[in-house]
């Protein structure tokens, strides 16, 4: 397995395997790994000739005040995680590699995709992710890059920029892996202690509460929000920053299931939170269709 430190060098390694005709997958992480990182470096494996996952701590996506220092660096332990998995290359590029003096370029995803959700509450955190991914995109030249639906907001950016902007790679989104109580893996629960992991476990209990209640049909929208709100209220451990169902294909705020619908609807719609615990930030998302009957048919009549 090779690791490549610079842009320059990683261009050139994927220039070499193209002429060869090799189809190239990339994983974009921040390191840390875990088996929600590894379920897509296997997809990549899978459908692709030639694999590279990127490890890069991305200090222009974090807000002031923001975990940057003391987000978890262990990397020789996922490059063993890596060799071991079959992956061909990691890229693994300093700062100052990705954003030398007098770097003065960002990518700025605007729209529906960033009307909610994340967005108010970490503001630049969408345009550091655009820039960084862009800049991945560029030095490895991919034919598919692969991401998780844990940040379903952030894979919708990507997906529109990647569209927007002709890139011509396949994004891929994959389905959340969680922990066997439910908790979405994330390299951010190591910062909890042990009750605080258990705290954490409300997040996806109280949106299955919510997918109950949807697909129950029992009520319209604010009784949904009202199940899910009643779950976290239960555990004291948790803060919400914010709760929002919406349209699961342009990530507008829907205030009615049976209401507006977008050509990308669907019937789809995107339960998100995102719950502090003992301060560490935690996101979550379950994506329900709306079920045949009531919902369905008032959304017809539309
Ligand atoms: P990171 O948090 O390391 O996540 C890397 C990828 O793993 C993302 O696509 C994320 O959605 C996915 N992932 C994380 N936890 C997951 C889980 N439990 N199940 C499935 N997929 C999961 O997201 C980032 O890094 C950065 O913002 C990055 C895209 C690398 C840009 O800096």
């Amino acid at each position: 397995m090779l690791i490549i430190g610079n842009p320059r060098n990683q261009q050139e390694l994927s220039g070499r395997w193209r002429r060869a005709g090799k189809r190239i997958g990339l994983v974009p992480t921040m390191g840390s790994l875990h088996e929600g990182h590894m379920s897509l470096v296997r997809a990549s494996l899978r459908s692709c000739d030639r694999t590279v996952v990127s490890i890069f701590v991305n200090p222009i996506q974090f807000g002031p005040g923001e975990d940057l220092a003391k987000y978890p660096r262990p990397f020789i332990r996922d490059c063993a995680l890596l060799r071991k998995a079959g992956v061909d290359a990691v890229f693994h590029p300093s700062p100052s590699a990705m954003y030398p003096p007098g770097f003065s370029t960002s990518v700025e995803v605007s729209g529906t995709v960033l009307s909610g959700l994340c967005s108010p509450f970490r503001p630049g955190h969408f345009r550091g992710v655009a820039t960084v991914v862009a800049k991945l995109f560029n030095s490895v030249r991919p034919d598919a890059a692969y991401f998780g639906a844990k940040d379903f907001q952030q894979a919708e950016v990507v997906r529109r920029m990647a569209a927007d902007l002709d890139m011509g790679i396949d994004v891929r989104v994959l389905p959340i892996v969680r922990e066997k109580d439910g908790l979405a893996m994330s390299s951010r629960n190591a910062y909890l202690s042990k009750t605080g992991r258990y705290a954490a476990t409300v997040l996806y209990r109280a949106l299955r509460a919510g997918r109950d209640k949807i697909v129950s049909q029992e009520g319209d929208i604010r009784a949904v929000k009202r199940a899910i709100r009643g779950v976290l209220g239960r555990e004291p451990l948790a803060r919400v920053e914010y709760l929002e169902i919406s349209d699961a294909g342009t990530l507008e705020p829907l205030s009615s299931l049976g209401g507006r619908v977008s050509p990308t609807f669907g019937g789809r719609v995107l339960m998100a939170l995102a719950v502090r615990v003992e301060g560490t930030r935690l996101i979550d998302n379950m994506c329900v269709r709306v079920p045949l009957g009531r919902y369905r048919r008032q959304i017809r009549r539309k």
